[in-house]
């Protein structure tokens, strides 16, 4: 095992109705003047955003909002943000959806306190090293930003999907009520379910030897998504279902999973060219990526994937052929996901097998190569994104 920092600072505040005590606890952490920033409608058509304003209201707190998020967040809603917390002397913000809207909330904090153009922190140009103070009312189990210190935002003008973190991007607090996921389309929990899925497998396909602990958290992780994902799927107001989920989302990304082994990252930055060009669903984008990149690189440890098919999929191991072995997990995986409603391909998601020169160029490798489980050229990008066109079961 490597060694570590793991510095996890927010308070997760969990259970039914806990999004009553957002008032007390944007006081707690010292706001007077809050931004609540929003998404494109569930949090006003369920009544939640009224029940975190009236409990702003009750502790007197003055408030402005600021709603409109899409998925896949903009930075033109973004600068707007900025402009507003300047003008109106916002000092905290309140995000009440899911990660497009504390991606936005996040990137908004760090630009608040920045004389520059905020995009410098994703173009790579600039670092945040402070940012207003953040608190989450979590709506969907899927990204773990809740947890952490990322922020994913898309370039409305040019299509680029890129993310910048920060440990002062991490919540003050993250209000967690699974009830409120009870209302998620069908479609919406399976994209959660891959995306938290690939939060652990990003961290699980690692060269890092003698991680047992690490190992046995991605794989509890892992297997509780294969139980719990279907349940809430066949039964969409399952409480404890939904609540397992939502605290595996979390345990998925605040990196405890992920400490003292290197970890991968090549998926989510394939994928981020799909959404970016496509605006497709960031967890189905990953439902056609991973299992791709998945079979292209398991000549690299086949050991490694068939220890994730048997623990994680319940695969018998084939101690004579341990790749036959990995590669049943990786179709067990693809399995799974479709049976969860989610795209396996390039035709189910909506992209064209005919852009993949061009999503490999939006990619811009670095010195013409990835870092992470296997270094990947460009044409690796490119093999994997045909192996993902052409998937089947
Ligand atoms: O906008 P509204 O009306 O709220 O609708 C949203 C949106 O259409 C809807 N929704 C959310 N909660 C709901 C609900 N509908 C009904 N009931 C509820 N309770 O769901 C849709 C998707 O919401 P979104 O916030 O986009 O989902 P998710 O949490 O999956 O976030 C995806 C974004 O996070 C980024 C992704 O790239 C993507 O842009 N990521 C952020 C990470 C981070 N900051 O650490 C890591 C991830 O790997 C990921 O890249
Ligand atoms: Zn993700």
């Amino acid at each position: 095992m490597d060694s570590f920092n793991f510095y996890s600072p927010t308070e997760f505040v969990f259970g039914k109705n806990r999004e009553c005590e957002a008032g007390q606890l944007i006081k707690k952490y010292g706001g007077k003047k809050t931004l609540v920033h929003f998404g494109g409608g569930s949090a006003v058509k369920s009544g939640l955003l009224k029940r975190v304003t009236d409990s702003l209201d009750v502790e007197k707190l003055d408030y402005v909002l600021l709603g409109g998020v899409k998925p896949n967040p903009r930075d033109t809603l973004v600068y707007e943000g900025i402009e507003l917390c300047k003008k109106e002397g916002i000092d905290f913000i309140l995000c009440v959806g899911g990660g497009s809207v504390i991606d936005s909330a996040k990137a908004i904090a760090a630009g608040a306190l920045y004389d520059g153009d905020f995009w410098d922190f994703y173009s790579g140009k600039a670092s945040i090293v402070k940012a207003l103070p953040v608190g989450t009312v979590l709506t969907i189990a899927a990204a773990g930003s809740e947890g952490s210190g990322d922020t994913v935002v898309t370039q409305e003008k040019t299509g680029l999907k890129r993310g910048a973190g920060s440990n002062a991007l991490r919540p003050r607090f993250s209000i967690m009520n699974p009830e409120l996921t009870c209302t998620l389309p069908p479609f919406q929990t399976a994209c959660g379910a891959a995306d938290i899925m690939a939060h652990v497998f990003e961290r699980y396909f690692t060269n890092t030897t003698e991680v047992e602990i690490t190992d046995r958290l991605c794989e509890a992780v892992l297997s509780t998504m294969v139980k719990e994902a279907p349940r809430v799927i066949a039964d969409p107001n399952n409480y404890e279902a939904r609540a397992n989920i939502m605290w595996a989302g979390t345990v998925a990304h605040t990196n405890i999973c992920g400490v003292g082994r290197s970890q991968d990252w090549n998926s989510h930055n394939i994928e981020h060219e799909l959404s970016g060009l496509y605006d497709v669903a960031h967890g189905a984008g990953l439902a056609v990526i991973m299992p791709a990149w998945m079979e292209f690189v398991m000549p690299h440890n086949p050991m490694r994937f068939a220890q994730m098919a048997t623990r994680v999929f319940g695969c018998a191991m084939n101690f004579e052929k341990p790749e036959e072995t990995a590669k049943e997990g990786i179709r067990c995986f693809r399995r799974f996901l479709k049976e969860l409603g989610l795209p396996i391909n390039f035709k189910e998601l909506g992209a064209k097998e005919e852009d993949i020169p061009l999503l490999v160029e939006k990619l811009g490798l670095c010195e013409n190569k990835t870092w992470g489980f296997v270094r990947l050229s460009s044409d690796d990008v490119a093999a994997i994104y045909h192996i993902a066109a052409k998937a089947t079961l």
